[in-house]
């Protein structure tokens, strides 16, 4: 596996992320929502990070169905919390065509959100297939598969401190081996 951004590179996009965040919202407090289950690590670090009260509560979204290619998108909101009259941040791994923040941000509306931004650790360089664009991005990255660091393929690498491009060898080899 090729490493595209390390631990440290990663901790320090975090927190130059926190910072935007912190300096956009102040003191206001905000609701913050993680779309499981790729930005897990994300959400973690970032929430310890920012420095406003915080409610916090999570959405559960899949579109990779087994694949490395986006597939029909998910969206359970069995575990979602009140966001009425609510500032409302999105937290998610990484903006690939934007569907599912798309998606969860129109949804987030329709529960009586006042406001919904988005915050990403990638921004993937690739054609995205929806108008909106995150708001608070980490890292723009090239389009190749990555895991690590909350990203998965088949439900594997999330714990990787590191981020890494999966090559095709690689995609291959775990798919095998998962099928066992
Ligand atoms: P979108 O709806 O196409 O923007 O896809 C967003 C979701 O697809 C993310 O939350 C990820 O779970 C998944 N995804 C997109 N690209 C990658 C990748 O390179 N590695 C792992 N998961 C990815
Ligand atoms: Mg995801």
């Amino acid at each position: 596996m090729r490493t595209l951004l390390s631990e440290d590179e990663l901790k320090a996009g975090v927190q130059k992320l926190a910072q935007e965040i912190d300096d956009h919202y102040g003191s206001r407090p905000l609701t913050v929502i993680a779309i499981m289950t790729g930005s897990l690590v994300l959400f973690a670090d970032l929430i310890r990070s920012l420095s406003m009260p915080q409610r916090v509560g999570v959405v559960q979204a899949s579109s990779y169905r087994g694949g490395t290619a986006s597939g029909e998108l998910h969206v359970d909101n069995a575990m979602m919390i009140d966001v009425r009259g609510r500032d409302v941040l999105l937290v998610d791994d990484i903006f690939d065509t934007g569907k599912t923040l798309d998606r969860v941000s129109s949804m987030m509306r329709e529960h009586g959100a006042v406001s919904v931004k988005t915050a990403v650790l990638l921004h993937k360089l690739t054609e995205h297939r929806v108008e909106m664009r995150p708001d608070f991005v980490a890292f723009e990255i090239p389009d190749e598969f990555v895991v690590g660091y909350g990203l998965d393929y088949l439900d594997m690498y999330r714990n990787l401190p590191y981020l890494a491009v999966l090559s095709q060898t690689e995609v291959d080899a775990t798919a095998a081996e998962t099928a066992t």
